[in-house]
């Protein structure tokens, strides 16, 4: 028998979670829904891609398991985080009958987590909502911690709640038909979490190395199920964000600015690729990390295949104004987050603006 092992999420909430991890778990979410919530109205929100891949099985299964559950979806892709669809999506599930006690299932990646999270949490001031996170971003980050969030005209999830799910159910097998980009987003998440928290695991992940460009079975569970514990057991220690979780923020300063200044060309998980290797050069500047630790990050960054120079046709000016940092200012008006040694991060550091320059023709 195939055992799936629990994690337990204390919430400040005075609620807690299960984070649940197995291959072939997707097949009981029915009835593990069924047990928690028998006789609630049920609401899948997913995107058109993952409804047509697992959301039409997941709604049989929760047919036949005696539910009647309506299955909503929205376009695939980032642009799904908006007030617009938001407001079509409250519409149709108070047309069809939301109520207090209805509970909300985000299927599919982080965006679809994000959003229909949002929505649960404001939608009649708050609903039940539990994550099915189908990409590896959301499998290793987004489905856990409760940060939940649409994007707005000046920004990237800048409208949001925390909003933790009353439980995550997270079948890496679903993540086989995912395409190679976007696999190779969600490794770049789990390089942060390995460099920013735990050696072991780094080390684990350099032996396999590009094996785990394609990796399947124990691999891939152990790979999925060390992630998430990890993020959770920061999340644990510090909910909304005020101290230590920041840690995972690493890679995310020069990777935001990046995305931002290439109008999104790079993906996220690129962006924070080359995020990471870019501070962390930053840290050997300076010398706050060891060169060879540096040079371990971005010889596994290679290994997956994610890139860690910043492209040559990044143009440095609008790179330099997305971080804050004009021609006068000689510190950058952003805090960063940079390493000391693999698995320990150092928060809220100035970097001398010569240091962020000089990134261009590393
Ligand atoms: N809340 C948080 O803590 C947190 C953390 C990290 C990222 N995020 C957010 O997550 C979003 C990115 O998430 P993402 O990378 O999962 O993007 P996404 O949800 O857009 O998914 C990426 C693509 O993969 C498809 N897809 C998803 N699962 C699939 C599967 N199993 N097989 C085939 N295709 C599949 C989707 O349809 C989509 O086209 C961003 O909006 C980011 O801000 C949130
Ligand atoms: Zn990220």
């Amino acid at each position: 028998m195939v055992r799936y092992p629990q994690l337990t999420l204390k919430s400040n909430r005075e609620r807690s979670y299960v984070v649940h991890v197995g291959i072939g778990l997707f097949k009981r979410i029915p009835a593990m829904i069924l047990r928690d919530w028998k006789g609630r109205g049920v609401f899948i929100i997913t995107d058109a891609n993952v409804r047509r891949l697992y959301g039409t099985q997941l709604q049989h299964g929760l047919t036949s398991s005696g539910m009647s559950p309506l299955m909503l979806d929205v376009p695939a892709g980032e642009n799904a985080k908006s007030l617009k669809i938001v407001t079509a999506l409250y519409t149709q599930l108070l047309q069809h009958g939301l109520r207090r006690d209805s509970l909300i299932v985000a299927l599919g990646g982080g965006v679809i987590g994000d959003l229909a999270g949002f929505v649960a949490a404001t939608a009649l001031r708050g609903i039940t909502f539990v994550q099915v996170p189908t990409s590896l971003v959301a499998q290793v980050d987004s489905s856990v911690g409760g940060k939940v969030g649409i994007n707005h005209a000046l920004g990237k999830n800048l409208i949001g709640a925390f909003h933790p799910p009353a439980a995550v159910f997270i079948d890496p097998a679903l993540l086989q038909s995912l395409t190679q980009r976007e696999f190779r987003n969600g490794l770049a998440e789990v390089v942060k979490i390995a460099f920013a928290l735990a050696p072991d695991f780094f080390t684990w992940l350099e032996r396999h190395g590009s094996d785990l460009r394609k990796p399947s079975g124990s691999v891939l569970r152990a790979l999925v199920s060390r992630s998430v514990w990890l993020k959770a057991s920061i999340v644990a220690r510090d909910e909304f964000d005020r101290g230590i979780r920041r840690v995972l923020n690493f890679g995310h300063t020069i990777g935001h600015a990046l995305e931002a200044s290439t109008r999104y060309q790079l993906s996220h998980g690129e962006a924070v690729s080359i995020g990471m290797a870019a501070e962390a050069k930053i840290a050997a500047e300076i010398g706050l990390l060891k060169r060879a630790d540096y040079q371990r990050l971005v010889h596994l960054l290679k290994a997956l295949r994610l890139p860690s120079r910043i492209p040559a046709d990044v143009s440095k000016a609008r790179f330099l104004a997305a971080i804050g940092l004009d021609k006068k200012s000689d510190i950058t008006g952003t805090k960063f987050v940079l390493p000391r040694r693999i698995g320990e991060m150092l928060i809220g550091i100035d970097v001398p603006t010569p240091f962020v320059r000089s990134l261009w023709g590393q």
